[in-house]
Protein backbone atom coordinates (compact mmCIF):
# COMPACT_ATOMS: atom_id res chain seq x y z
CA UNK A 1 0.00 0.00 0.00
CA UNK A 2 0.94 3.32 -0.72
CA UNK A 3 0.36 6.50 0.57
CA UNK A 4 -1.45 7.61 3.73
CA UNK A 5 -2.97 4.41 6.12
CA UNK A 6 -6.26 5.61 7.09
CA UNK A 7 -6.37 4.17 10.52
CA UNK A 8 -3.44 3.35 12.77
CA UNK A 9 -3.72 -0.07 14.82
CA UNK A 10 -4.30 0.00 18.75
CA UNK A 11 -4.32 -1.98 21.28
CA UNK A 12 -7.33 -2.74 22.26
CA UNK A 13 -7.47 -3.30 26.20
CA UNK A 14 -5.70 -1.92 28.97
CA UNK A 15 -5.06 -6.00 30.18
CA UNK A 16 -4.04 -6.02 26.57
CA UNK A 17 -1.16 -3.40 26.77
CA UNK A 18 0.01 -5.04 29.77
CA UNK A 19 0.38 -8.59 28.18
CA UNK A 20 1.68 -7.43 25.42
CA UNK A 21 4.21 -5.28 27.12
CA UNK A 22 4.77 -7.34 29.52
CA UNK A 23 5.43 -10.24 27.29
CA UNK A 24 8.26 -8.24 25.47
CA UNK A 25 9.74 -7.87 28.73
CA UNK A 26 9.79 -11.25 30.25
CA UNK A 27 11.88 -13.48 28.63
CA UNK A 28 15.23 -15.35 28.06
CA UNK A 29 16.55 -12.45 30.43
CA UNK A 30 14.40 -13.02 32.91
CA UNK A 31 14.21 -16.99 32.78
CA UNK A 32 17.71 -17.60 31.05
CA UNK A 33 20.05 -14.77 31.84
CA UNK A 34 18.98 -13.31 35.50
CA UNK A 35 19.53 -16.64 37.38
CA UNK A 36 22.87 -17.04 35.76
CA UNK A 37 24.44 -13.52 36.24
CA UNK A 38 22.93 -13.36 39.60
CA UNK A 39 24.82 -16.85 40.26
CA UNK A 40 27.78 -15.75 39.08
CA UNK A 41 27.73 -12.02 40.64
CA UNK A 42 27.40 -13.27 43.93
CA UNK A 43 23.17 -13.84 44.54
CA UNK A 44 21.50 -11.41 46.66
CA UNK A 45 23.81 -8.56 46.73
CA UNK A 46 23.78 -8.17 43.61
CA UNK A 47 19.84 -8.38 43.13
CA UNK A 48 19.87 -5.54 45.41
CA UNK A 49 22.16 -3.16 42.96
CA UNK A 50 19.73 -4.56 39.79
CA UNK A 51 16.73 -3.40 41.41
CA UNK A 52 17.74 -0.08 42.38
CA UNK A 53 18.76 0.67 37.96
CA UNK A 54 15.35 -0.70 37.59
CA UNK A 55 13.88 1.74 39.61
CA UNK A 56 16.00 4.67 39.27
CA UNK A 57 17.02 3.86 35.69
CA UNK A 58 14.56 1.18 33.80
CA UNK A 59 11.17 3.19 34.86
CA UNK A 60 12.20 6.30 33.46
CA UNK A 61 13.58 5.26 30.08
CA UNK A 62 10.40 3.18 29.74
CA UNK A 63 8.46 6.11 30.30
CA UNK A 64 10.14 7.69 27.68
CA UNK A 65 9.82 5.32 25.47
CA UNK A 66 6.17 4.96 25.72
CA UNK A 67 5.72 8.52 25.74
CA UNK A 68 7.86 9.00 22.44
CA UNK A 69 5.64 6.45 20.80
CA UNK A 70 2.11 7.09 21.74
CA UNK A 71 2.96 11.11 20.72
CA UNK A 72 4.47 10.26 17.80
CA UNK A 73 2.13 7.57 16.73
CA UNK A 74 5.37 5.89 14.67
CA UNK A 75 8.36 3.00 14.06
CA UNK A 76 11.11 3.73 16.19
CA UNK A 77 12.85 5.19 13.10
CA UNK A 78 9.33 7.38 11.87
CA UNK A 79 8.78 8.74 15.93
CA UNK A 80 11.98 10.60 15.94
CA UNK A 81 11.56 11.90 12.60
CA UNK A 82 8.34 13.19 13.39
CA UNK A 83 8.63 14.60 16.54
CA UNK A 84 12.62 16.49 15.92
CA UNK A 85 12.32 16.64 11.59
CA UNK A 86 15.39 16.53 10.03
CA UNK A 87 17.48 16.46 12.81
CA UNK A 88 20.56 14.01 13.93
CA UNK A 89 17.92 12.37 16.63
CA UNK A 90 16.33 10.39 13.59
CA UNK A 91 19.16 8.11 13.78
CA UNK A 92 18.37 7.09 17.18
CA UNK A 93 15.90 5.43 15.41
CA UNK A 94 18.13 3.28 12.94
CA UNK A 95 20.27 2.07 15.28
CA UNK A 96 16.84 0.53 17.27
CA UNK A 97 15.90 -0.73 13.77
CA UNK A 98 19.59 -2.44 13.31
CA UNK A 99 19.72 -3.36 17.04
CA UNK A 100 16.44 -5.30 16.68
CA UNK A 101 17.52 -7.05 13.48
CA UNK A 102 20.73 -8.44 15.11
CA UNK A 103 18.88 -9.22 18.39
CA UNK A 104 16.44 -11.13 17.20
CA UNK A 105 19.19 -13.21 14.64
CA UNK A 106 20.65 -14.44 18.20
CA UNK A 107 17.69 -14.58 20.23
CA UNK A 108 15.94 -17.31 17.71
CA UNK A 109 18.96 -19.35 17.77
CA UNK A 110 18.51 -20.05 21.79
CA UNK A 111 14.75 -20.16 21.70
CA UNK A 112 15.27 -22.75 19.23
CA UNK A 113 17.66 -24.65 22.05
CA UNK A 114 14.64 -24.12 24.15
CA UNK A 115 12.23 -25.98 21.95
CA UNK A 116 14.49 -28.86 21.49
CA UNK A 117 14.70 -29.22 25.57
CA UNK A 118 11.16 -29.37 25.63
CA UNK A 119 11.63 -32.73 23.49
CA UNK A 120 14.76 -33.84 25.30
CA UNK A 121 12.64 -33.45 28.57
CA UNK A 122 9.73 -35.40 26.93
CA UNK A 123 11.56 -38.58 25.45
CA UNK A 124 14.05 -38.45 29.52
CA UNK A 125 17.12 -38.05 26.80
CA UNK A 126 19.15 -37.89 30.13
CA UNK A 127 17.86 -40.39 32.64
CA UNK A 128 21.13 -41.96 33.67
CA UNK A 129 23.32 -39.58 32.28
CA UNK A 130 26.37 -38.06 34.11
CA UNK A 131 27.08 -34.04 34.27
CA UNK A 132 29.69 -34.08 31.85
CA UNK A 133 27.11 -36.55 29.32
CA UNK A 134 24.61 -33.70 29.97
CA UNK A 135 27.18 -31.18 28.97
CA UNK A 136 28.13 -32.89 26.10
CA UNK A 137 25.19 -33.63 24.61
CA UNK A 138 24.65 -29.74 24.64
CA UNK A 139 27.88 -28.72 22.99
CA UNK A 140 27.44 -31.59 20.91
CA UNK A 141 23.29 -29.97 19.78
CA UNK A 142 24.15 -26.64 19.31
CA UNK A 143 27.42 -27.23 17.45
CA UNK A 144 25.28 -29.76 15.00
CA UNK A 145 25.08 -27.93 11.26
CA UNK A 146 21.30 -28.91 11.10
CA UNK A 147 19.35 -29.96 14.37
CA UNK A 148 19.80 -26.57 15.67
CA UNK A 149 18.82 -24.67 12.41
CA UNK A 150 15.38 -26.63 12.41
CA UNK A 151 13.91 -25.81 16.09
CA UNK A 152 15.36 -22.07 15.05
CA UNK A 153 13.39 -21.64 12.17
CA UNK A 154 10.26 -23.50 14.20
CA UNK A 155 10.20 -20.32 16.29
CA UNK A 156 11.23 -17.62 13.86
CA UNK A 157 8.18 -18.67 11.94
CA UNK A 158 5.34 -19.01 15.10
CA UNK A 159 7.21 -15.60 15.39
CA UNK A 160 6.54 -14.43 11.99
CA UNK A 161 3.05 -15.76 12.10
CA UNK A 162 1.85 -13.74 15.21
CA UNK A 163 3.25 -10.57 13.75
CA UNK A 164 1.85 -11.16 10.87
CA UNK A 165 -2.21 -11.61 12.42
CA UNK A 166 -1.74 -7.66 13.08
CA UNK A 167 -0.94 -5.66 16.24
CA UNK A 168 -4.65 -6.58 17.65
CA UNK A 169 -5.24 -10.06 16.63
CA UNK A 170 -1.69 -11.23 16.54
CA UNK A 171 0.42 -9.88 19.14
CA UNK A 172 -2.16 -8.84 21.85
CA UNK A 173 -4.27 -11.72 21.53
CA UNK A 174 -1.27 -13.86 21.80
CA UNK A 175 -0.23 -12.42 24.74
CA UNK A 176 -3.16 -11.87 26.72
CA UNK A 177 -3.21 -15.88 26.42
CA UNK A 178 0.33 -16.75 27.08
CA UNK A 179 1.45 -14.40 29.77
CA UNK A 180 -1.20 -15.65 32.26
CA UNK A 181 -0.20 -19.72 30.82
CA UNK A 182 3.29 -18.49 31.83
CA UNK A 183 2.79 -17.15 35.20
CA UNK A 184 0.70 -20.38 35.65
CA UNK A 185 3.88 -22.09 34.88
CA UNK A 186 6.26 -20.48 37.24
CA UNK A 187 4.61 -20.52 39.97
CA UNK A 188 4.03 -24.63 40.06
CA UNK A 189 7.45 -25.11 39.61
CA UNK A 190 7.94 -22.21 42.31
CA UNK A 191 5.71 -25.03 44.40
CA UNK A 192 7.86 -27.59 43.42
CA UNK A 193 11.35 -26.00 44.10
CA UNK A 194 10.58 -24.57 47.57
CA UNK A 195 8.96 -28.04 48.83
CA UNK A 196 12.58 -29.86 48.13
CA UNK A 197 14.30 -30.94 50.95
CA UNK A 198 16.96 -28.49 51.28
CA UNK A 199 15.28 -25.21 49.69
CA UNK A 200 16.38 -23.39 52.25
CA UNK A 201 19.65 -22.19 51.07
CA UNK A 202 19.12 -21.63 47.59
CA UNK A 203 16.52 -19.05 48.61
CA UNK A 204 19.72 -17.65 51.21
CA UNK A 205 21.66 -17.35 48.09
CA UNK A 206 18.82 -15.35 46.89
CA UNK A 207 17.62 -12.68 49.49
CA UNK A 208 20.55 -12.89 51.94
CA UNK A 209 22.80 -10.20 50.82
CA UNK A 210 26.57 -10.37 50.55
CA UNK A 211 27.76 -7.31 49.32
CA UNK A 212 31.68 -8.25 50.12
CA UNK A 213 30.90 -10.55 46.92
CA UNK A 214 29.95 -7.64 44.86
CA UNK A 215 32.63 -6.40 42.57
CA UNK A 216 32.22 -3.34 40.16
CA UNK A 217 31.38 -5.26 37.12
CA UNK A 218 28.55 -7.26 38.94
CA UNK A 219 27.25 -3.33 39.13
CA UNK A 220 27.44 -2.30 35.46
CA UNK A 221 26.25 -5.88 34.67
CA UNK A 222 23.21 -4.97 36.53
CA UNK A 223 22.56 -2.06 34.67
CA UNK A 224 23.10 -3.93 31.43
CA UNK A 225 20.49 -6.54 32.42
CA UNK A 226 17.98 -4.12 33.61
CA UNK A 227 18.31 -2.20 30.40
CA UNK A 228 17.88 -5.42 28.34
CA UNK A 229 15.43 -7.25 30.89
CA UNK A 230 13.16 -4.51 30.28
CA UNK A 231 13.25 -4.67 26.48
CA UNK A 232 14.70 -0.61 26.61
CA UNK A 233 16.95 1.11 24.09
CA UNK A 234 15.82 0.28 20.74
CA UNK A 235 12.59 1.45 20.29
CA UNK A 236 10.44 -1.59 21.13
CA UNK A 237 8.50 0.19 23.71
CA UNK A 238 8.34 3.19 21.31
CA UNK A 239 6.75 0.85 18.98
CA UNK A 240 4.05 -0.37 21.68
CA UNK A 241 3.43 2.49 22.91
CA UNK A 242 2.68 4.49 19.39
CA UNK A 243 -0.21 1.83 19.64
CA UNK A 244 -1.44 2.72 23.27
CA UNK A 245 -4.76 4.93 23.33
CA UNK A 246 -4.83 8.02 24.89
CA UNK A 247 -7.22 6.71 27.18
CA UNK A 248 -4.71 4.57 28.63
CA UNK A 249 -2.19 5.88 31.64
CA UNK A 250 1.67 5.36 30.45
CA UNK A 251 2.84 5.67 34.51
CA UNK A 252 0.45 2.83 35.47
CA UNK A 253 1.53 0.87 32.26
CA UNK A 254 5.67 1.60 33.10
CA UNK A 255 5.17 0.90 36.86
CA UNK A 256 2.78 -2.20 36.13
CA UNK A 257 5.15 -3.94 33.65
CA UNK A 258 8.35 -2.98 35.39
CA UNK A 259 7.57 -4.52 38.14
CA UNK A 260 5.94 -7.77 36.31
CA UNK A 261 9.09 -7.89 34.52
CA UNK A 262 11.02 -8.04 38.31
CA UNK A 263 8.45 -10.37 39.99
CA UNK A 264 9.12 -12.93 37.31
CA UNK A 265 12.91 -12.61 37.32
CA UNK A 266 12.75 -13.49 41.22
CA UNK A 267 10.39 -16.07 40.77
CA UNK A 268 13.00 -17.55 38.12
CA UNK A 269 15.21 -17.39 40.73
CA UNK A 270 13.07 -19.02 43.29
CA UNK A 271 12.35 -22.00 40.68
CA UNK A 272 16.15 -22.43 40.07
CA UNK A 273 18.20 -21.88 43.12
CA UNK A 274 16.49 -24.02 45.13
CA UNK A 275 16.89 -27.10 43.19
CA UNK A 276 20.14 -25.94 42.42
CA UNK A 277 21.49 -26.00 46.31
CA UNK A 278 19.51 -29.27 47.33
CA UNK A 279 21.42 -31.24 44.28
CA UNK A 280 24.49 -30.09 45.61
CA UNK A 281 25.05 -27.87 41.97
CA UNK A 282 27.39 -24.51 42.01
CA UNK A 283 25.13 -22.17 41.28
CA UNK A 284 27.91 -20.16 39.15
CA UNK A 285 27.00 -22.38 35.91
CA UNK A 286 27.10 -19.01 33.46
CA UNK A 287 25.38 -19.42 30.40
CA UNK A 288 24.48 -23.17 30.44
CA UNK A 289 22.94 -22.89 33.77
CA UNK A 290 19.50 -23.81 32.35
CA UNK A 291 21.02 -26.10 29.45
CA UNK A 292 23.34 -28.21 30.94
CA UNK A 293 23.02 -27.74 34.66
CA UNK A 294 19.23 -27.54 35.08
CA UNK A 295 18.75 -31.30 33.49
CA UNK A 296 21.11 -32.74 36.33
CA UNK A 297 18.36 -31.54 38.67
CA UNK A 298 15.63 -32.04 36.58
CA UNK A 299 16.99 -36.11 36.75
CA UNK A 300 17.15 -36.19 40.03
CA UNK A 301 13.73 -34.48 40.95
CA UNK A 302 10.43 -36.47 41.96
CA UNK A 303 8.29 -36.19 38.78
CA UNK A 304 11.50 -34.76 37.08
CA UNK A 305 10.13 -35.12 33.52
CA UNK A 306 6.83 -33.37 33.98
CA UNK A 307 8.89 -30.38 35.58
CA UNK A 308 11.30 -30.29 32.82
CA UNK A 309 8.94 -30.37 30.37
CA UNK A 310 7.17 -27.43 31.84
CA UNK A 311 10.33 -25.17 32.03
CA UNK A 312 10.97 -25.37 28.77
CA UNK A 313 7.99 -24.83 27.85
CA UNK A 314 7.73 -21.60 30.13
CA UNK A 315 11.19 -20.26 28.54
CA UNK A 316 9.91 -21.44 25.21
CA UNK A 317 6.72 -19.11 25.70
CA UNK A 318 8.16 -15.93 27.16
CA UNK A 319 10.79 -16.18 24.46
CA UNK A 320 7.80 -15.77 21.80
CA UNK A 321 5.97 -12.93 23.25
CA UNK A 322 10.10 -10.97 23.46
CA UNK A 323 10.30 -12.47 19.88
CA UNK A 324 7.37 -11.12 18.41
CA UNK A 325 7.82 -7.25 19.93
CA UNK A 326 11.68 -7.60 18.63
CA UNK A 327 10.23 -8.35 15.14
CA UNK A 328 7.20 -5.30 15.39
CA UNK A 329 10.70 -2.96 15.94
CA UNK A 330 11.53 -3.76 12.03
CA UNK A 331 7.95 -4.73 10.87
CA UNK A 332 6.34 -1.32 11.63
CA UNK A 333 9.76 0.30 10.56
CA UNK A 334 9.22 -1.51 6.95
CA UNK A 335 5.38 -0.76 6.77
CA UNK A 336 5.67 3.19 7.78
CA UNK A 337 9.09 4.12 6.26
CA UNK A 338 9.48 2.07 3.19
CA UNK A 339 5.48 1.25 2.32
CA UNK A 340 5.39 -2.50 2.25
CA UNK A 341 2.59 -4.39 3.31
CA UNK A 342 2.72 -5.67 6.71
CA UNK A 343 2.39 -9.64 4.92
CA UNK A 344 5.26 -8.96 2.89
CA UNK A 345 7.26 -6.72 5.78
CA UNK A 346 6.74 -9.68 8.03
CA UNK A 347 8.26 -12.27 5.03
CA UNK A 348 10.49 -10.06 4.13
CA UNK A 349 11.56 -9.08 7.82
CA UNK A 350 11.44 -12.92 9.18
CA UNK A 351 13.50 -14.24 7.02
CA UNK A 352 16.22 -12.00 6.75
CA UNK A 353 16.79 -12.37 10.57
CA UNK A 354 16.48 -16.26 9.86
CA UNK A 355 19.20 -16.13 7.44
CA UNK A 356 21.64 -14.56 9.80
CA UNK A 357 20.34 -16.38 12.98
CA UNK A 358 21.15 -19.17 10.89
CA UNK A 359 24.95 -17.90 10.15
CA UNK A 360 24.83 -17.39 14.10
CA UNK A 361 23.87 -21.05 14.93
CA UNK A 362 26.88 -22.42 12.44
CA UNK A 363 28.92 -19.97 14.28
CA UNK A 364 29.04 -22.42 17.05
CA UNK A 365 29.98 -25.25 15.15
CA UNK A 366 31.12 -25.37 11.73
CA UNK A 367 31.93 -21.74 11.21
CA UNK A 368 33.37 -21.58 14.72
CA UNK A 369 37.11 -20.87 13.16
CA UNK A 370 35.52 -17.75 11.45
CA UNK A 371 35.89 -15.15 13.92
CA UNK A 372 36.34 -11.15 13.93
CA UNK A 373 37.95 -9.07 16.92
CA UNK A 374 38.26 -12.81 18.34
CA UNK A 375 34.81 -13.31 18.21
CA UNK A 376 32.34 -16.11 16.68
CA UNK A 377 29.56 -14.22 15.12
CA UNK A 378 27.21 -15.41 18.05
CA UNK A 379 29.41 -13.39 20.28
CA UNK A 380 29.82 -10.60 18.06
CA UNK A 381 26.29 -10.31 17.76
CA UNK A 382 24.95 -10.20 21.24
CA UNK A 383 28.43 -7.88 22.13
CA UNK A 384 27.64 -5.57 19.01
CA UNK A 385 23.84 -5.50 20.59
CA UNK A 386 23.90 -5.73 24.04
CA UNK A 387 27.18 -3.61 24.97
CA UNK A 388 27.06 -1.10 22.38
CA UNK A 389 23.82 -0.64 20.68
CA UNK A 390 21.25 -0.70 23.39
CA UNK A 391 22.77 1.39 25.77
CA UNK A 392 23.85 4.20 22.92
CA UNK A 393 20.16 3.87 22.09
CA UNK A 394 18.90 4.44 25.85
CA UNK A 395 21.83 7.09 26.85
CA UNK A 396 20.07 8.98 23.56
CA UNK A 397 16.57 7.97 24.44
CA UNK A 398 17.37 9.58 27.92
CA UNK A 399 18.84 12.76 26.88
CA UNK A 400 15.94 13.24 23.84
CA UNK A 401 13.37 13.22 26.59
CA UNK A 402 15.14 15.22 28.89
CA UNK A 403 17.04 17.86 26.21
CA UNK A 404 14.90 18.02 23.50
CA UNK A 405 11.41 17.22 24.11
CA UNK A 406 10.90 18.25 27.79
CA UNK A 407 8.88 18.79 31.10
CA UNK A 408 6.15 20.34 29.41
CA UNK A 409 5.59 18.30 26.26
CA UNK A 410 6.15 14.93 28.83
CA UNK A 411 3.50 16.67 31.20
CA UNK A 412 1.06 16.95 28.24
CA UNK A 413 1.16 13.42 26.66
CA UNK A 414 1.32 11.82 30.24
CA UNK A 415 -1.51 13.54 31.59
CA UNK A 416 -3.78 14.06 28.86
CA UNK A 417 -6.06 17.04 29.46
CA UNK A 418 -5.05 15.82 33.80
CA UNK A 419 -2.33 17.02 35.95
CA UNK A 420 1.00 15.25 37.11
CA UNK A 421 2.67 16.00 40.99
CA UNK A 422 4.95 18.21 40.77
CA UNK A 423 7.62 15.97 42.45
CA UNK A 424 7.03 13.78 40.34
CA UNK A 425 7.90 15.77 36.84
CA UNK A 426 10.98 16.60 38.57
CA UNK A 427 11.96 13.59 39.72
CA UNK A 428 11.61 12.30 36.45
CA UNK A 429 13.37 15.05 34.21
CA UNK A 430 16.62 14.89 36.34
CA UNK A 431 16.65 11.09 36.29
CA UNK A 432 16.45 11.38 32.03
CA UNK A 433 18.58 14.55 32.32
CA UNK A 434 21.14 13.77 34.63
CA UNK A 435 21.48 10.31 36.36
CA UNK A 436 20.56 7.77 33.20
CA UNK A 437 22.76 9.04 30.31
CA UNK A 438 25.36 9.37 32.98
CA UNK A 439 25.31 5.82 34.42
CA UNK A 440 24.66 4.26 31.07
CA UNK A 441 27.75 6.04 29.59
CA UNK A 442 29.85 4.24 31.98
CA UNK A 443 27.94 0.98 31.37
CA UNK A 444 28.69 1.77 27.51
CA UNK A 445 32.40 2.29 28.31
CA UNK A 446 33.63 -0.89 30.57
CA UNK A 447 30.78 -2.99 27.48
CA UNK A 448 33.84 -2.09 25.20
CA UNK A 449 36.72 -2.46 27.94
CA UNK A 450 37.76 0.87 27.96
CA UNK A 451 37.13 1.55 31.67
CA UNK A 452 39.77 -1.15 32.10
CA UNK A 453 42.28 0.28 30.69
CA UNK A 454 41.87 3.54 31.99
CA UNK A 455 41.80 1.68 35.44
CA UNK A 456 45.28 0.10 34.21
CA UNK A 457 46.62 3.56 33.60
CA UNK A 458 45.85 4.14 37.28
CA UNK A 459 47.39 1.38 38.72
CA UNK A 460 50.68 1.98 37.11
N1 LIG B 1 13.40 -8.14 27.38
C1 LIG B 1 13.49 -9.38 26.66
C2 LIG B 1 14.07 -10.43 27.59
O1 LIG B 1 14.19 -10.21 28.76
C3 LIG B 1 14.26 -9.28 25.39
C4 LIG B 1 13.92 -8.09 24.58
C5 LIG B 1 12.76 -7.84 23.92
C6 LIG B 1 14.73 -6.96 24.40
N2 LIG B 1 12.82 -6.62 23.33
C7 LIG B 1 14.01 -6.06 23.61
C8 LIG B 1 15.98 -6.64 24.85
C9 LIG B 1 14.54 -4.81 23.31
C10 LIG B 1 16.52 -5.41 24.52
C11 LIG B 1 15.80 -4.49 23.77
O2 LIG B 1 14.42 -11.49 27.15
Amino acid sequence: MTGQRKTRAQFGSKFGVFAAAAGSAIGLGNIWKFPYITGVYGGAAFLFVYLGFILAIGLPVMLSELVIGRRSRRNAFGAFNKLAPGSPWRFIGSFGVAAAFLILSFYGVVAGWSIKYIFFSLSNTFDGFSPLQIAETFDAFVADPGKPLLYQIIFMILTGAIVILGVHNGIESFSKVLMPILLIIILILDIRAVTLHGAGEGLRFLFHPDFSKLTFEGVLSALGHAFFSLSLGMGTLITYGSYVNKQNNLINIAVQVTVADTVVAILAGIAIFPAVFAFHIEPDGGVGLIFKTLPNVFIQMPGGVIFSVLFFILLTIAALTSAISILEVVVAYFVEELKLHRRSATIIATSLITLLGIICSLSLGIYSNVQVFNKTIFDLLDFISANILLPLGGMFIALFIGWFFGKFRVMREVAQGGSLKGWFLTVFMNLVRFVAPIAIFIVFLNGLKILDAVMALFKR
